[in-house]
């Protein structure tokens, strides 16, 4: 696909389709005035109609008219004063999922009514317009099968519009929004990917061939590598099921390279090929699901993969620990107490509670790396889900100002979060009585438990990043199909690019 940015007025541009975002209430004066006109009147009769309510992300077809596009697609923003850089990524998914089993080959994009609500600022909308493009035409009833209705038109050109003078850099952030979007498909297609099809070793055969791809080093950790160097967590979970565990290890600039902001920083996914629940097994009903429960390592292996293509060498180190949880004969009974690789000592009261225990292990061996910053990122429990449903990320952080520039990226990536608080008087709740601690609390506040565990295991600033709310979703949106989401995959990336050395 041709990505061009042109500075031109929306009905100049030849394109199939012409994509309008309207805010709520459009009062037809100025550009929009005048895009109406030269559409004969079609965008004010589609608002006398009530198509253009202004609920955010719908969408309405009209003819082009006199303008030099096939039609228009307009899309709703919603209130101007809400919209922000998750908004803009969304509102070009859902126009782009609009026109899916539709003919067309060039679309062009007015930019302009999305660069005025951020603040005038077209680099930015072209960067994420170009982002929600790419993100919106992933479909992934497409891995399996070779035929699918009303698949995503593959498109020849996208053009991107603003009128008003030369904007220097938005073709170059219209290409870094690309490689980002193409990045978040990348950590979707895994994700998505059936449990048995996708086992620890395929995840860590396809970290391989992106290792390759992009010129980062790799280390894959095998079972008995990782029971020898001490990983007694991570093998705790790995070893109930016939398909081995994989610890992977990634990295891009050099060992223990400090970034420009004299981090070591390391990213951290969690990789539950399958979560059963093991001996403390799951009931049926959804749990079908839990292929899903890879997604945070399958996120932070395409985030060190696009950070290597937007600016390769920038110091970075990827973990992603790959079991798969089964009840079995050799699988870890409530009751058993293992050795985590940091010495400490952990009751296993629920084997279901699998993921704290290998992120555990990952963080500490992170460390042993050089690691100086970690964050991690898994479908870590229910909880955040049940409190933040699936467009807030729950976050935690053990040092606020680093978590505070997580947030800085976060915002940068367009991308929701909310803070969880560690509280230490809940510490006592996951007292052992024959180890040192247990992997599930009693009482309540499992979500704030879930975070106070991971922390016993870093002594680095660190940041937790639950996506089990966020991570797929179990129905179709208007900027998003059912599936894995991609979601933290920008977080990160912009997280490392913080520290990209110069050049
Ligand atoms: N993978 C699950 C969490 C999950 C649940 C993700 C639903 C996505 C959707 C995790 O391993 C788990 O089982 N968590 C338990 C923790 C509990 C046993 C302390 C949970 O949330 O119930
Ligand atoms: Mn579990
Ligand atoms: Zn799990």
């Amino acid at each position: 696909m041709l990505l061009r940015v042109v500075t031109d007025q929306p009905w100049d541009v030849p394109a199939d389709v012409l994509i309008v975002p309207i805010m709520a209430a459009p009062t037809f004066d100025g550009e929009l005035g005048e895009l109406d006109r030269r559409a004969s009147g079609e965008l004010r009769a589609l608002a006398d109609f009530g198509e253009l309510t202004g609920k955010r992300y719908v969408t309405s077809l009209a003819s082009g008219g006199e303008t030099r596009s096939g039609r228009l697609l307009t899309v709703c923003l919603g209130d101007p004063s809400r919209v922000d850089r998750e908004t803009v990524v969304r509102v070009a998914a859902s126009a782009e999922r609009r026109l899916a089993g539709r003919t067309v080959k060039r679309v062009a994009f007015w930019l302009t009514p999305l660069a005025d609500a951020l603040g005038g600022d077209v680099v930015a909308a072209a960067e994420l317009v170009t982002r929600g493009m790419t993100e919106g035409r992933y479909d992934p009833r497409t891995i399996y099968r070779d035929e699918v209705d009303s698949v995503l038109p593959l498109l020849d050109e996208l053009i991107l519009v603003a009128s008003g003078p030369e904007q220097t850099g938005a073709a170059g952030a219209a290409e870094r929004g690309m490689i980002i979007g193409e990045g978040a498909n990348i950590a979707r297609d895994l994700s998505n990917r059936a449990a048995n099809d996708v086992s620890p070793a395929v995840l860590a055969d396809e970290a391989r061939a992106l290792a390759e791809q992009h010129g980062l080093w790799i280390d894959v950790i095998d079972a008995e590598r990782a029971t020898e160097m001490g990983m007694g967590m991570f093998m705790a979970v790995g070893r109930g099921s016939d398909n081995p565990p994989k610890m992977i290890v990634m990295r891009s600039g050099g060992s223990k390279e400090r970034d420009a902001l004299d981090r070591h920083l390391a990213i951290v996914g969690k990789g539950v090929c399958f979560d059963s629940g093991g001996i403390s097994i799951k009931p049926s009903n959804r749990m079908e699901e839990m292929k899903m429960d890879k997604t945070g390592a399958c996120t932070v292996i395409a985030a060190i993969a696009t950070v290597a293509r937007l600016a390769p060498g920038t110091p970075l180190l990827a973990l992603a620990p790959a079991v798969e949880n089964m009840p079995g004969p050799h699988s870890t009974r409530p009751g058993d107490i293992v050795t985590a690789l940091n010495g400490k000592k952990v009751d296993v009261i629920n084997t279901d509670a699998e993921g704290r225990l290998i992120l555990g292990d990952a963080m500490t061996y992170a460390e042993q790396l050089g690691a100086t910053h970690l964050v991690d990122v898994a479908t870590l429990t229910g909880a955040v889900s049940r409190a933040f449903g699936h467009l807030v990320t729950g976050a935690f952080g053990s040092s606020q100002p680093f978590y505070d520039e997580v947030m800085v990226a976060a915002d940068r990536a367009g991308e929701r979060y909310w803070q969880i608080p560690l509280i230490d008087d809940y510490v006592q709740d996951m007292d052992s009585w024959y180890g040192d601690l247990r992997n599930s609390g009693s009482g309540d506040g499992s979500l704030v438990k879930s975070g106070l565990f991971l922390r016993e295991f870093t002594t680095k600033p660190w940041v937790h990043l639950d996506i089990a709310g966020t991570g797929y979703y179990t129905k179709s949106l208007p900027f998003a199909p059912r599936g894995a989401t991609g979601v933290s995959h920008a977080t990160l990336v912009e997280l490392a690019l913080a520290g990209a050395k110069a050049g």
